[in-house]
């Protein structure tokens, strides 16, 4: 699964710094091609001649190299790799990794790069057990960086304890297994098609309904899909993300007439469905086509709403054999039973539900909590994770249907 593969290795000033010319090889021997960037704290560790010599690539280590300090373009680094791993990763690392301090070429790095980023914690039992160390653990798993967990055992400090790198050949495992759950997914080479965002729907050119969603959540399903070689349609209503994958063709739309424009042209073309979109489930029935003036419209206006087409429950109708179909319930009381409705009546074969009562669940934040049931009346609650990770989750889950 390695081989070809392009990993950036970042390497932060721990005892344990000399783990990663072992690292090195191991990718190099798997048929990866490495290039290495160094703290100036891990130069007191492990030689950049080591690790120049084992990947067979120059060692980046300072902002600038040569006579006329060329600039070493950490920009085209990030860009360059299919995966970042930090390792070993000192908690003065992480902490700047947590808190975006740019202050050496690895941090550079790091901050601009694209690709998944993985990072394996290093350091004395308590300083790994600080709050202040765990607190920005979580917060960078949040974000969708990948911990290896560090192993229990005989620290430098004459401790035993929690903080030992992980073992080279566990972490090249882990990297290898990371590609090849992507390489093999099933969902490769299948269409995918998903709904993010808010609607808007117009009360005048310049007002309109909306809502709080932020597309985070479908944005991280479509990231997550193309990365397992599926082909991506995402219909996505006003939102401020991105998408840097060339498998994700996005299109934008803006009121819930529109998405179910836009997601009728594809009901016979696509594989699987995820609807995450926060569609406005009413519409003005008259948008005014001039601005509303407050001395026209006196001290009252009465708006009426129609209802908008349920896009979920019209692709429920229109799915053929084989199509699977995945719907989104963000409920705030009688969370399961109301699930299980939307996924009877509307012909799901799986729905997402989150509740408004968990905390970092929802609308906006960068976590979510979610509870999947399905057709096989399979019901599984996971933990508050990142949206990256719940995307995972959440995909995993539909292999199993497909
Ligand atoms: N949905 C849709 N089109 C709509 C409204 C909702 O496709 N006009 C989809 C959402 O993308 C989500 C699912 O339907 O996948 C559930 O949305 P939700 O608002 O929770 O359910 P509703 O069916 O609108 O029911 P209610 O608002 O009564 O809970």
């Amino acid at each position: 699964m390695l081989k070809g593969k392009k990993i950036l290795l970042g390497v932060s000033g721990s005892i344990s710094a000399y783990k990663s010319a072992y690292i090195v090889r191991e990718l190099i021997k798997a048929g990866a091609e490495v290039k290495v960037l160094m703290t100036s704290a891990s130069l007191s560790f492990i030689s950049p001649l080591t690790l120049a010599t084992l990947s067979k690539n120059a060692v980046i280590h300072s902002f600038t190299h040569g006579d006329n300090g060329e600039w070493n373009n950490h920009v085209k680094l990030g860009f360059w790799a299919d995966l970042m791993l930090i390792a070993p990763a000192t908690a003065n690392t992480i902490a700047k990794m947590a808190n975006g301090i740019c202050d050496n070429v690895l941090m550079a790095t790091y901050l601009s790069a694209r690709c998944p980023v993985m990072f394996a914690p290093a350091m004395d039992h308590d300083m790994y057990l600080h709050p202040a160390v765990q607190y920005n653990i979580n917060l960078l798993e949040k974000r969708g960086n990948i911990k290896i967990n560090p192993d229990k055992g005989d620290l430098a400090s004459g401790i035993i304890g929690e903080g030992r790198l992980k073992e080279p050949e566990e972490i090249v495992k882990i990297i290898n297994d990371f590609f090849s759950k992507k390489v093999n997914s099933p969902l490769k080479n299948k269409t995918v098609l998903i709904t993010a965002g808010p609607t808007y729907e117009a009360i005048d050119p310049v007002r309109f309904i909306g809502n709080h969603s932020s597309g985070k959540m479908g944005y991280a399903i479509a990231q997550s899909c193309a990365e397992r070689g599926a082909n991506v349609i995402l219909i996505s209503g006003p939102v401020n993300q991105s998408v840097s994958h060339p498998n994700i063709k996005r299109i934008d739309v803006i009121s819930a007439e529109d998405m179910f424009n836009t997601v009728e042209k594809f009901k016979s073309s696509y594989d699987i469905a995820i609807l995450s979109a926060a569609v406005a489930d009413y519409t003005p029935e008259i948008s005014f086509k001039q601005k509303i003036k407050k001395k026209e419209a006196g001290d009252e206006i009465l708006l009426k709403l129609k209802s908008t087409k349920d896009i979920l429950g019209f692709l429920g109708k229109e799915k053929n054999n084989g199509q699977i179909l995945v719907g989104f319930a963000l409920e705030t009381h009688n969370e399961k039973e109301n699930a299980l409705n939307k996924l009877n009546n509307k012909n799901l074969d799986m729905i997402v539900l989150n509740s408004l009562n968990d905390k970092g669940a929802g609308f906006k934040n960068d976590t979510n909590k979610i509870t999947i049931l399905d057709k096989n009346n399979n019901c599984i609650e996971f933990e508050l994770k990142s949206k990256q990770a719940v995307a995972e989750d959440i995909l995993n889950h539909v292999e199993t249907l497909l």
